[in-house]
C-alpha cells in the first residue's frame, strides 16, 4: 500500500495503536447504536480514548436505511467502531449517489485518515476516488463493489460474491424444479438499478437457471431493495398476470424486503405465498425467518450484513501500512424453509 503509506510518525503511532489494543486496551462494550434513517446529516461517533492511543478518524458513506439488512449493517459498523475505538464519522446517502460523493468530499476536506463506503451504483466513482488517492486517504470499500479501471483506487473490497448468491437462488429452483414437465413463470423483484447485487444476483441466477428450459423469467421490474416498492411491483405483476392469463409460479426477490412486499401483494390478491407462488429471497433478516416458519418464504439465500468488526480491522491494518487482500468475500449460507425454525433464534440480524 505505498501509495497510501503515510509519514513514519503516523506508522509508529499506529503500531502503538495496535499494541495497546492488542494488550487489552479496548473500550468498554457499546450500547446499540440505532440506525440512521432519514436525514443525510453526517454524524460523529466518539469513544473515550486511552492515553498514547493514536486515534484513527473514518469517514463512512453508507447507502441509506432502505432494508432491515442496512440497518443491521451501519448497527455493526457503529457498534465495531466504538470497540475499535475508531472515531467514526457516518453519514446517511439516502440512496443517491450525489450524497455520497459530496460525503466522500467532505472526509477528504477533514483529512480523515481512512474512508469506507458501500457504493449505492457500480459506475461513475473514478473522480472522487482519484481525488481521494491524491489526498493520500486510503479507501475500503465494503458490501458492494465499484467498476473501476484502476483498481489502484480502492485499497481493499471487503463484501459477498453476490454472483454466488444469485447461483444458490439458481439451484434451489432448479433442484426444486427438477420433476416438473410444465413451464414455471419466474418473475424477479431487482434491487436498485445499477447497484452490484442488483447487477450480480439477476446475472449469478440467470446462469444457473438456464439448465432446465422449463425455467423462464416472465417479468423483472426494479423495488429499489425496499418493502415498499417491492409490494407495488408485486401488485403490478399480479395484475397483469391475470389480465394475461399468465399464472406467476416464482417469485425471485434480489433482498428480503422486497420479499416480504410481495407476500403481503400476494396474499391481498388471495393468493398462498410459499404454496402458490414460490417465493427466493437473499439477504436473512429475523423477519424472512420468521415468514419462512409460516411457510410464506421457501429458501433464503444469505447475504451477511455484520461486516463492522473486519472492516475497522482493515482500517486498522492500512493505516499502519500493512497490505490488506484486495478482495476479502464474506462467508454465507443457504437456509431452506425447514431450517427455519431451528435457525430462526440464532439471527443476530
Ligand atoms: O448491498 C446489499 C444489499 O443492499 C442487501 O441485499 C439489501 O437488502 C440492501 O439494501
Amino acid at each position: 500500500m505505498k501509495q497510501f503509506a503515510k509519514t513514519g510518525a503516523v506508522l509508529m503511532m499506529s503500531a502503538v495503536l495496535m499494541l495497546t489494543a492488542a494488550c487489552g486496551g479496548g473500550g468498554s462494550k457499546p450500547a446499540a447504536g440505532d440506525a440512521k434513517s432519514g436525514a443525510a446529516a453526517e454524524t460523529n461517533t466518539s469513544t473515550a480514548q486511552k492515553d498514547g492511543d493514536k486515534k484513527i478518524t473514518m469517514g463512512f458513506a453508507q447507502v441509506g436505511a432502505e432494508s432491515g439488512w442496512r440497518t443491521a449493517n451501519t448497527k455493526s459498523i457503529q457498534e465495531a467502531a466504538k470497540e475499535a475505538g475508531v472515531e467514526l464519522k457516518f453519514s446517511d446517502a439516502q440512496q443517491k449517489q450525489e450524497n455520497q460523493i459530496k460525503a466522500i468530499r467532505s472526509y477528504i476536506a477533514q483529512k480523515v485518515d481512512v474512508i469506507a463506503f458501500s457504493p449505492v451504483v457500480e459506475s461513475g466513482w473514478e473522480t472522487v476516488l482519484k481525488e481521494a488517492k491524491d489526498a493520500g486517504i486510503p479507501v475500503i470499500l465494503t458490501d458492494r463493489a465499484v467498476d473501476v479501471k484502476d483498481t489502484s483506487l480502492y485499497v481493499s473490497f471487503i463484501g459477498s460474491d453476490f454472483v454466488e448468491e444469485g447461483r444458490k437462488a439458481g439451484k434451489w429452483l432448479v433442484d426444486k424444479a427438477k420433476d416438473t414437465k410444465e413451464p414455471m413463470n419466474i418473475v424477479e423483484l431487482q434491487g436498485t438499478t445499477g447497484s452490484a447485487p442488483a447487477i450480480d444476483r439477476k446475472q449469478g441466477f440467470e446462469e444457473v437457471i438456464k439448465e432446465n428450459a422449463n425455467l423462464k423469467i416472465v417479468k423483472s421490474q426494479t423495488g429499489d431493495f425496499t418493502r415498499t416498492k417491492g409490494k407495488e411491483v408485486m401488485e403490478a405483476f399480479l395484475k397483469s398476470s391475470k389480465s394475461e392469463n399468465k399464472p406467476i409460479h416464482v417469485v425471485y426477490a434480489h433482498n428480503d424486503d422486497m420479499a416480504l412486499g410481495a407476500i403481503q401483494a400476494i396474499e391481498e390478491f388471495g393468493l398462498k405465498p410459499g404454496k402458490d407462488i414460490l417465493i427466493i429471497s437473499v439477504d436473512g433478516i429475523k423477519d424472512a425467518f420468521v415468514a419462512m416458519k409460516d411457510g410464506k418464504i421457501n429458501v433464503v439465500v444469505e447475504c451477511n450484513p455484520l461486516l463492522g468488526p473486519q472492516l475497522m480491522q482493515a482500517a486498522k491494518d492500512v493505516v499502519a501500512g500493512k497490505s490488506l487482500p484486495k478482495r476479502i468475500v464474506t462467508k454465507e449460507g443457504v437456509f431452506p424453509q425447514e431450517t427455519a425454525e431451528k435457525e430462526l433464534p440464532n439471527r443476530k440480524y
